[in-house]
């Protein structure tokens, strides 16, 4: 019982300061609003996620909150103020930043994330785990997402502005993971509210390094998972601006299945025109094929290797399934 009260209390710092940086951001108009305002954001999505910044001044938050009359431990627990080094005050965690407030699901903010205007680092900071804010337990945007799920569809992104991009652009069904590694329990949440998730992440190698794991815990929940690929642009936010709607719509009906982008990955080590690697690259695509459960999806894959490779479809469905298994 305790505890509820505790976070109740937690929940009402966290709404309160996220009304704070907004004010300070939209009232102002200040750098982080023209800096929102360069990278393509309108007032409209401004005000939507509720964007705010945080100015430079040591404790700016810290005194607001106190005057609203939380109590020091109760700032402290909430991940939002830190006491001095030499503990002779108190000072604000974020500061000349952009603030993304974190929402649970039900649309409480949790938590905030707070980027850097230009090129310093760290150019992401977020608030802390604490007793309201479980990063690994928690999809940024489901709060907003979940009422414009489509065609049993959740699209995953990397990021804030990601997700903030897409949905000006009216592509709204996205959730964002906060960084490259998605956990089982972002899998499980997603689960709760679709079937079938495009994995749309950065194009830079640790994207790519994290979709592939990504989507096996993804395929591991039972979800039914594709994946995009951007490769002209470093990531959704970038494409859609430079490229524009349409185009991305094209590219996410052609998602590729997580086998195929398996394969289109592996290709990349391999020079076909070498018979060896060839060979190599054969046999390696055949034992990604092997975690295929229906015959006919191995065809076709099988299919289509055989067309870079001229090596037969059977014998590339015989390696599959190895040349005197019963299977065939
Ligand atoms: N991230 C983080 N801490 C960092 C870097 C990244 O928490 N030091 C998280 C943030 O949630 C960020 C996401 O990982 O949104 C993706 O990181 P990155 O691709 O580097 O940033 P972008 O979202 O593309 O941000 P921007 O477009 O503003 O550069
Ligand atoms: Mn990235
Ligand atoms: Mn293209
Ligand atoms: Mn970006
Ligand atoms: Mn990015």
């Amino acid at each position: 019982k305790e505890i509820i009260i505790k976070k109740q209390k937690l929940y009402k710092i966290h709404l309160d300061s996220a009304r704070y940086f907004f004010n300070a951001l939209f009232q102002n108009k200040n750098e982080g609003y023209k800096y929102l305002i360069n990278r393509g954001l309108n007032d409209k999505t401004i005000k939507y996620f509720g964007l705010g910044y945080a100015y430079s001044n040591w404790d700016d938050l810290t005194k607001y909150l106190l005057s609203k009359g939380y109590k020091e431990s109760e700032l402290l627990e909430s991940g939002l103020v830190l006491e001095k080094k030499d503990k002779s005050g108190y000072i604000d965690r974020f500061r000349s930043r952009i603030i993304f407030p974190i929402f649970d699901v039900r649309g409480n903010v949790i938590g905030f994330g707070g980027r850097v205007l230009g090129n310093l680092l760290p150019k992401y900071l977020n608030s802390p785990e604490t007793i309201i804010f479980n990063k690994r337990y928690n999809l940024y945007g489901l709060n907003f997402a979940k009422k414009y799920i489509e065609d049993e569809t959740l699209i995953i992104v990397e990021g804030y502005m990601d997700l903030i991009g897409l949905f000006q652009f009216g592509i709204k069904n996205v959730v964002a993971s906060l960084g490259t590694a998605l956990t089982k329990e972002q899998g499980k949440l997603i689960k709760r509210y679709a079937k079938k998730v495009i994995m749309a992440y950065d194009s830079d190698e640790a994207g790519t390094k994290a979709t592939l794991k990504g989507m096996n815990i993804l395929n591991e929940i039972g979800l039914d998972v594709k994946i995009l690929r951007l490769d002209e642009a470093k990531d959704p936010d970038e494409y859609i601006r430079k490229k524009g709607v349409d185009l991305f719509k094209q590219h996410l009906n052609e998602s590729v299945s997580f086998v195929q982008f398996k394969i289109d990955i592996l290709k990349k080590d391999y020079n076909l025109n070498n018979v060896q690697e060839k060979l190599d690259f054969t046999k390696k695509v055949s034992q990604i094929l092997k975690q295929i459960k229906s015959p006919i999806e191995v065809e076709h894959y099988a299919n289509k290797i055989s067309k870079e490779t001229g090596i037969s479809v059977n014998a590339i469905v015989n390696e599959v399934y190895g040349k005197y298994s019963n299977l065939r």
